[in-house]
């Protein structure tokens, strides 16, 4: 599904990617894991064509995507989130979704102002589509009333109602678990597993290691800009290198 071959990125002097490989397969759910500007948001930056790598090469189902637009990706069907809450705060939560929606987008501002029976229809389906993403966020009961009143939780799982409005085919998620508590990660992490049950590939930026360790099905590490481990979660619970390249040396164990 995802490609990337050798990306090398640097900000002035500051090497963020040092020739950075790896892949993911269809249909997986893959972590990333790494310390505070391993360069881990970086490296989806490049992959989602926020930014163009000094060197290498990013490749979607066989095709580089290395240096077009975000918007052309997301087209594609590479979606991702990001690591602040973004969403539109003058529409309602239900209102966020459907702009996300394609087909919302053929009926334009016309259609908008003189309804046909047929721009009428349009707008049912996407306000039904709207709804089963967010009942399969559990936003349902609050899809009325505005992302102000939401828990920054609710907000982060409206951020991904958003994203997977889209159809994405791969999902890039980072650290959808920051700023939430231990009840709202539960129910984000059951969200994500439902997600990937309807066949959507996932990739996931995490700091919560328990988490990811939980929910993935591989682990890839990032150091400083370099790939320093790659593995199960059993091998990467096992490995030393890892722990300390994230706790420092005095931690032994993950969980
Ligand atoms: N636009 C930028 N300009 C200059 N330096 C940058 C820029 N973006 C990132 N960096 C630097 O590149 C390195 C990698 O940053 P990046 O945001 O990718 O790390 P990260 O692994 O996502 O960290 P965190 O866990 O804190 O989110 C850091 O040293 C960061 O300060
Ligand atoms: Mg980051």
């Amino acid at each position: 599904m995802l490609q990337i071959r050798e990306v090398f990125h640097r900000f002035g002097g500051l090497i963020a990617l040092n020739n950075v490989s790896l892949e993911i397969n269809q249909g997986e759910l893959v972590g990333l894991m790494g310390p505070n500007g391993a360069g881990k948001t970086t490296l989806f930056n490049i992959i989602t064509g926020f930014i163009s790598p000094v060197s290498g090469s990013v490749y979607l189902e066989g095709e580089e995507i290395t240096h077009l637009s975000p918007h052309v990706i997301t087209q594609k069907g590479l979606v991702r989130t990001f690591q602040d809450v973004r969403v539109f705060e003058h529409l309602t939560v239900i209102e966020n979704v459907e702009v996300a929606i394609p087909e919302g987008r053929s009926i334009g501002l016309l259609g908008g102002i003189f309804p046909t029976l047929k721009t009428k229809f349009i707008k049912e389906f996407v306000k039904e589509k709207a709804m089963e993403y967010i009942r399969m966020v559990g936003l349902s009961s609050v899809a009325e009333k505005s992302p102000d009143s939401l828990t920054f939780g609710q907000q982060r799982l409206l951020g991904i109602a958003r994203a997977i409005a889209l159809r994405p085919k791969m999902l890039l998620l980072d650290e959808p678990s920051a700023g939430l508590n231990q009840d709202e990660t539960i129910i984000l992490s059951e969200v994500i597993r439902k997600i990937h049950l309807k066949g959507v590939t996932i990739f996931i930026i995490e700091h919560d290691i328990g988490m990811l360790l939980d929910l993935t099905q591989r682990i890839i590490v990032l150091d400083r800009g370099k790939k320093i481990m790659e593995g199960t979660p059993e091998k990467i619970r096992g490995e030393k290198s890892v722990i300390e390249a994230y706790f420092g040396k005095k931690r032994k164990c993950l969980v």
